[in-house]
């Protein structure tokens, strides 16, 4: 079956949100707590998305690209942030996370969307990749990710890191024969009142990353 991947438009935020927590769904049984998963709403990733794709300015410092198949439409997204350059200024507060930018999805779906900053930095950050179950192992997590690389890559991005669940061995895997590796980087974020995502982060050089396709 054939698929195609295509720079996101607002038209499918809907989809998107749609695809965005029916894969946490899928994806994350057995990972994270069952009750939090049925309680996932779309509307807050609707509004994500909206807000996003609403705001196509290329300077804004997001990539997104969506995988669709004739028969069932939406089936998989990817998204990257651009990383701010200059880097803020210090900060005064010295408890503060200072200019780091806020942590990856997934995690508070309110957050994922990315910053809205000049895009001259040489980092990005992969902040989703998500793709349908019944689509798994076909090449589109592998399509999407070159797709938004291969974009970063013509706008001066020299390395790519990601967050992703410790116990997501799957997409581990998958970014491990996509060239990344672990960078030490582990973070347990709560996103809901005693519901914890155990995180580690991995990064790649865009030079060893998959940029064709
Ligand atoms: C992780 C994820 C994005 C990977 O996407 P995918 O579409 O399944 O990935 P691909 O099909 O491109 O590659 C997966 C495997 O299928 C294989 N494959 C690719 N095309 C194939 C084809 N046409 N036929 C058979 N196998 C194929 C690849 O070699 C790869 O094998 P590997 O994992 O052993 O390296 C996807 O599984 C997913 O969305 N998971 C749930 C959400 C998630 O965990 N996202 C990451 C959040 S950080």
């Amino acid at each position: 079956m054939q698929f195609t991947v295509e720079t996101a438009e607002p038209a499918d935020a809907e989809e998107m949100a749609d695809v965005h927590v029916r894969t946490w769904r899928e994806a994350y049984a057995g990972l994270v707590d069952p009750a939090f998963l049925a309680g996932l709403r779309t509307e807050p990733r609707l509004r994500m998305w909206s807000t996003l794709l609403l705001r196509p300015d290329p300077e804004r410092g997001s990539i997104v690209r969506v995988a669709r198949s004739e028969d069932r439409g939406l089936i998989g997204f990817a998204s990257l942030t651009l990383r701010p350059w200059p880097p803020s200024p210090p900060i005064e507060d010295p408890t503060s996370a200072g200019s780091l930018p806020p942590p990856a999805e997934p995690g508070n779906p309110d957050r994922a969307a990315g910053t809205d900053v000049a895009n001259t930095d040489p980092g990005a950050e992969l902040r989703t990749l998500y793709v349908i179950q019944d689509w798994w192992d076909r090449g589109v997590g592998r399509a999407l990710l070159q797709s938004v690389l291969r974009e970063a890559d013509t706008r001066g991005v020299r390395w790519v890191d990601l967050w992703v669940l410790e116990a997501n061995t799957r997409a581990r895997r998958f970014y491990e024969r996509a060239g990344f590796a672990l960078d030490g980087g582990w973070q347990s974020e709560e996103i809901a009142t005693g519901v914890f995502l155990d995180e580690v982060r991995y990064r790649g050089d865009l030079e060893n990353l998959p940029r064709r396709g």
